[in-house]
Order: C-alpha cells, then structure tokens, then sequence
C-alpha cells in the first residue's frame, strides 16, 4: 500500500468556503509529496469549469463529488441555507462515510487526514468513528470565531437575542479581549435571530464540534489577530495561521500558477471587459463595490447605493451579482441622472475577476461587504474600505476593520445615499491619508507573513510536516 499521505479536503458548499480551500489544496500538492482529493458537491463542481487546469499544474491533486440532496434545479440561494444545512447533514453525511470507509478498505491510497470545513462538523465525527485523523479549516476571521465560542456566555448572561427595538450601540461585555470595542451592532448576524432558530442552533453546534478535531486551520495570520488568537489558543490542541492564503499561494508557488485562485474556484463566470476599462481610469480613482458571493438586497437599498455612488463624482466599478436583489417589488425606470452618471463614470458587471481589480493601479477603494476572504484580498493589496456588512461575520469583521486595524470606514445599519455619498469622499479624499498610513502598515505586514521567515509560512510547513506524519 502507498505510504504518501493523502488529505481529503470537504468544504461547505459556498464560494467564500472553496476559495480558501482550494488554495490550500494546491499549496499542499505543490510539495510533490501529499496527495489531495478535493470533494465538491455534485452541484459545484459542475459549476466549477477551469478545475482540470488546477490538476494539470499539481499532478497529485484530484477532484471528486458528492450529493448535497437537494434536487438539480433547486436554487440553494441565502434563503434556503436552512435545507441545505438539514440535506447535506441526513444526505451527505452517509454518503462521505461510505466514501471513507472505503478509501481504507479498497483504496491503495487510503485517505490519512481529513481536512473538513468548520461548519461540516459531521465530517469530524465520522473521520473519528473510522480513525482517520482530522482538522477542521474555519474560513472567517478569528475575532468573528471567538465571539461564536462566547455565544453560550452571551445567552447565559442574558445578553441574546439582540432585538430590533434595542439600544444596538451599547457595548457587549461578556466576549473577553473585546472590552469597550464590541456594540451589539457588531455582533455576528445570528446574533439578531431568536435562539430556538435552527439557523443560530446550527452554529452554536458547529462551533463546539470543531473542538473535536486534532487542529484547526485559519486562513488569517498573527500580526493581524495575536490578541484574539491567545483567546483561541487553549480550545485546540494546535491552531495553524496561515492566511492571506491568496498572498501566500503567490509566495510559495509563484509564477506556477496564474495571478489568482479565482481563476479556478469561482462559481461564476469572470467578466474580464472591466479591466480594460480600469486600464483607461487614472491612477487610485476608482471604487470598486462588491457584496460577494452571498449577501441579497433589497430593491430600495439597491437604488440607494446607486444614487450614493453616482453622488459622490467618483468612478465607480461594481460587480452585481444577477441574484443580488431579494425583491422585484418596485421595479420602476431607472432615473435619467442614474443612467448618466454611471455612463460617464461608472461600469456594472455581474461577477467581476476581484483580486486583479484590487491589485489594478486604478483602483483606490473597495466598498465590501466585509466577507472575510474580500477582507483580506484587500489587506494584500493595501484598498481602504467602505464596509457594509450583511450577514454572518461580516458585522464584527467590519468593526475590526474601522476601530482595530484602522483601514477602513464602517457603515453598517446605515444605507442611504447620503451616508454613501459623504463616505466614498471621505475614504477617497478627506480621510484617505490617515487610513492608508495604517493600510500600507497591515499590507506590510501581510507580505512578510507570507514571505520566508513569515508566520504563515512557517506555520505551513508546519501543517506540511504534521501530515506527513502517518
Ligand atoms: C461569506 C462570508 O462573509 C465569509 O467571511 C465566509 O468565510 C464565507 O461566507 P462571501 O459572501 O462569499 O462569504 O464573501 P467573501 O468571503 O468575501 O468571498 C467572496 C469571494 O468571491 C472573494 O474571494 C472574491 O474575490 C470573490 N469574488 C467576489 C469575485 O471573484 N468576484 C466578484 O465579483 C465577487
């Protein structure tokens, strides 16, 4: 039987998930000496076309597929994240264990560590049942995982749910390490639903779950989160930190593979026009808006932005995802000053090839949702932001963005045009010179994590060497 290890690597099915993961795949198939299969849902990796490229570049690197249960047409939009959860768990999860089950009994390179997603704590429970080593890959921020650990706190004291009609700017105490910088405001979406629903449940149990596992991975490093990262530290046996895995994938492959990951893990088709168009935009002018791969929004907010970006004078590209808006309801004609401002100065695309528009001369500012992998993609290429946050961990990544590491505006709660319009000028003007001193200072320090000697680096090879010990 081979002796090489070999990691199957699971993650949840959702764009801000495969990023992350993918890029760990190919830094670790890029030694030569580990053998990785990368399981997708059947659903995604139907939608993931360029994949047989990633397996010409890292020979040792393999995909496979699994049913989530759901039907083919089913939309498995934000809305229905709840069917997905309850489907993946009573469908998936026999299927993976009839898949590793047999990796060991038929494979001539059984499976010797499971690398699973965070919130797939199933995949944890069943590696252990059939002793198979496992490590749990959380893909959010360490801050934003730190306040899942204390929800259990939060309820005991009282402190959850956070209602609508509550005071949203008084501080949070109860989340060590946050003192006087947590508002409710700030705290993870699910934060806002009531206890009993399936969806707060559901994290609350996949955070505890991911205890069980031998390690966890971050895709964040240490210059970043080392104070909330000592809170982290005694809930797992190791913690490997070695994000900005985009950063890092450039640094420890280089020219082997093409500029961006997206390139192969992107469930929509890139819209590449745009960077001809920021090739005849000057220097640092553009503000490139984005709510990646998940957030919806209503129609209202919709026109709000728009009216806010076309207000503020400056050049704007933004990518719009087709299934963006949760509603049809006021569909009306688009305002004549709308139309002409974006023709003068704007340009809308449905998916847009994010880390060259970021890492493009023309632009200067990123309005984000602060998804954790835009968050840092953004770092790297040292863009300010204007955050606003809609789900998940958005809302305390965003907070750490505006009052920790100083590198961007936090505009959450709030979207009128006017709000929009003052911001945009503010980060692209007024503000600008203080934010980027602290912007040029966190981009700095994301370089040399990544570099030789860095954390991040070492911290791989860590990993590196953990597996390779069958
Ligand atoms: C959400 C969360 O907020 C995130 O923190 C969590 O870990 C996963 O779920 P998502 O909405 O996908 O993620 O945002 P983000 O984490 O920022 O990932 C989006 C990815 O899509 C980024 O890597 C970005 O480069 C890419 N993207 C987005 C594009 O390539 N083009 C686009 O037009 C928009």
């Amino acid at each position: 039987m081979d002796q090489q290890p070999h990691v199957l690597i699971l993650p949840f099915p959702a764009q801000g998930h495969i990023k992350p993961m993918v890029g760990l795949a190919a830094l670790l198939c890029h030694t030569g000496r580990i053998h990785v299969t990368f399981l997708n849902t059947d659903h995604n990796h139907s939608r993931l076309t360029h994949l047989q490229a990633l397996s010409t570049l890292f020979p040792t690197l393999h995909f496979k597929s699994i049913s989530d249960g759901l039907p083919t047409d089913h939309p498995r939009t934000l809305q229905f994240f709840p069917e997905l959860i309850s489907s993946i768990k009573s469908v998936t999860k026999p299927l993976f264990r009839e898949l590793l089950a047999d990796s060991s009994r038929k494979s001539e390179r059984p499976v010797t560590c499971v690398i699973a997603d965070g919130i797939m704590s199933f995949a944890i429970d069943v590696a252990k049942e059939l002793g198979v080593r496992v490590i749990a890959f959380r893909t959010f921020s360490a801050c934003c995982l730190w306040s899942y650990f204390c929800l259990p706190n939060l309820i005991q004291e009282g402190q959850l749910p956070v209602g609508a009609d509550e005071d949203m700017d008084m501080m949070v105490a109860g989340v060590p390490g946050m003192e006087g910088l947590l508002r409710r405001r700030d705290l993870p979406r699910i934060c806002r639903i009531q206890l009993n629903d399936p969806l707060f449940q559901f994290f609350l149990v996949e955070t505890q779950a991911m205890t069980r596992a031998s390690a966890l991975i971050l895709n964040t490093f240490d210059d970043l989160e080392a104070s909330i990262l000592s809170h982290l530290a005694p809930l797992f046996s190791k913690i490997y930190t070695i994000g900005p895995l985009n950063a890092l994938m450039r640094s420890r492959i280089g020219d082997g593979v093409p500029r961006s990951l997206s390139t192969f893990s992107n469930l929509w088709e890139a819209d590449n026009s745009c960077m001809a168009w920021l090739d005849s935009q000057p220097l640092g002018s553009v503000v490139y808006v984005s709510f990646g791969s998940l957030a919806i929004m209503t129609r209202g907010f919709f026109m709000e932005l728009w009216h806010g970006l076309v207000n503020s004078g400056k050049r704007f590209l933004w990518a719009i995802r087709r299934d963006t808006l949760s509603d049809a309801k006021g569909e009306q004609a688009i305002p004549v000053e709308l139309q002409e401002g974006t023709k003068e100065r704007g340009l809308l695309v449905d998916w847009a090839p994010q880390e060259e528009v970021l890492a493009h001369p023309s632009t200067g500012g990123f309005l984000t949702h602060s998804g954790w992998n835009s968050t840092l993609e953004s770092i790297v290429a040292g863009v300010p932001m204007i955050c606003w946050p809609q789900i998940g961990d958005q809302q305390i990544n965003s907070r750490w963005v505006s009052e920790v590491w100083r590198i961007g505006l936090d505009i959450k709660d709030t979207c009128d045009r006017s709000t929009v319009e003052t911001m945009i000028r503010t980060l692209m003007k007024d503000g600008r010179e203080e934010i980027m001193m602290s912007m040029d200072r966190i981009a700095k320090l994301a370089r040399d994590c990544v570099g030789q000697g860095g954390s991040s680096y070492h911290n791989l090879d860590m990993l590196i060497e953990d597996i390779g010990k069958i």
